[in-house]
């Protein structure tokens, strides 16, 4: 297969560098605006062909699909041509800056029969599936909440605030495990540094199940967290994404509560029981990824981060950004 790979700043030489390694990859084509991008990354590939032109990559007729890893408010515009194109298209999160654009991009790719994947690179990840695991066999009970930390020191966006950048994340991860999507959201945050992108948030969601859930994302912390604290009515899951071994620990921890007999009776045990860790595979997400959207391309069927998925994602993103703008407003999503 021959893919091109659009936007070669920050995450694009991760995607190449993964295409390059797979063997049914005949040749990889690497296209940003900025000639010193292309210039870096020929040093480490040299057997790319590299291009600042679009158009010529929607000429070639050998190119069967285009990965877009450029800034979010190109991703439309960028997706848009290579479907019109018929090309299969795989863009980075998130899909796009707005709900009505990803459904524009869904009944393209839809009419033109073509494949449209969206990088939620975690679904790939081994934790991850783990825990969807878990959760669907009911190891953990009912989900009363789920409660995640990501933040750090670092990487300021120009284009989009940190919901945009950091949420599609724990919004996949989240909307995986639990086969849901929430009905309502609420958010704060503060534009601490750079005037009206904000870069801490606090975003809180509720979902038809009744399972609540709370992110903490930021890029001005003092420490790298990487953290979801899960809690069931049976055990209670840790997943620290900075471990490098014993990512994910499960806790045989809870309360039972006991239906009082006489009135005034109120009756509570605390379990405290074993701890475990599950074994986990090791291979890198994006590689699996890279792998899937091939894939997806020789069979015509999406295993995982569909154009829909992406659509949920942005759908939740779009919600929570509004709420932002209006004071923490409770926002019901449809
Ligand atoms: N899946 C992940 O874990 C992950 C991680 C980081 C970033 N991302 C996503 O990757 C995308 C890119 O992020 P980044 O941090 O690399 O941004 P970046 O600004 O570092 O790089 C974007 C590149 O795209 C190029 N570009 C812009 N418009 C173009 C066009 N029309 N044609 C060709 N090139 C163009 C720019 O010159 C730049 O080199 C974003 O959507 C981001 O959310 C995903």
């Amino acid at each position: 297969m021959h893919v091109a790979v659009i936007g070669c700043g920050y995450w694009g030489p991760n995607l190449v560098r993964n295409l390059n390694a797979l063997p049914n990859i005949r040749k990889v084509t690497c296209c940003d605006l900025d000639r010193k991008k292309l210039d870096k990354l020929r040093q480490r590939f040299p057997d790319n062909h590299y291009t600042q032109s679009y158009d010529e990559v929607l000429g070639d007729a050998s190119i069967d699909g285009v990965l877009i890893a450029t800034s979010v408010s190109s991703h439309f515009p960028l997706a848009q041509k290579a479907l019109q194109a018929g090309k299969h298209v795989f863009i980075e999160k998130p899909m796009t800056s707005s709900v009505r654009e990803s459904e524009k991009l869904i009944e393209l790719a839809e009419a033109g029969n073509l494949i449209l994947m969206v990088g939620h690179t975690f679904l790939f990840s081994p934790p991850v599936i783990k825990i969807k695991e878990i959760i669907r066999k009911k190891e953990l009970g009912g989900i009363y909440y789920i409660s995640t930390s990501r933040v750090n020191l670092g990487l300021h966006q120009k284009d989009v605030s940190v919901i945009w950048d950091l949420a599609p994340h724990d919004f996949s991860i989240l909307f995986y495990w639990l086969d849901e999507i929430p009905c309502k959201v609420w958010a704060i945050g503060r534009d601490c540094i750079v005037k009206g992108i904000p870069d801490v948030a606090f975003v809180t969601m509720e979902f038809p199940s009744g399972t609540q859930a709370h992110l903490q994302i930021s890029w001005l912390a003092p420490s790298k967290l990487r953290r979801t604290a899960i809690v069931g009515s049976e055990k209670m899951l840790v997943y620290d994404d900075t471990e490098n071994v014993e990512k994910v620990k499960i806790f045989d921890k809870g309360v039972n509560y006991k239906d009082p007999e006489t009135y005034g009776e109120f009756q509570l045990s605390y379990r405290s029981g074993d701890i475990w860790s599950p074994r986990l595979d090791t291979y890198e997400p994006l590689q699996m990824e890279m792998e899937s959207f091939l894939s997806s391309i020789k069979t015509g069927k999406i295993e995982k981060s569909t154009g829909l998925d992406g659509l949920k994602v942005v759908k939740v993103l779009e919600a929570a950004e509004k709420s932002l703008k209006d004071q923490g407003r409770q926002i019901t999503i449809s």
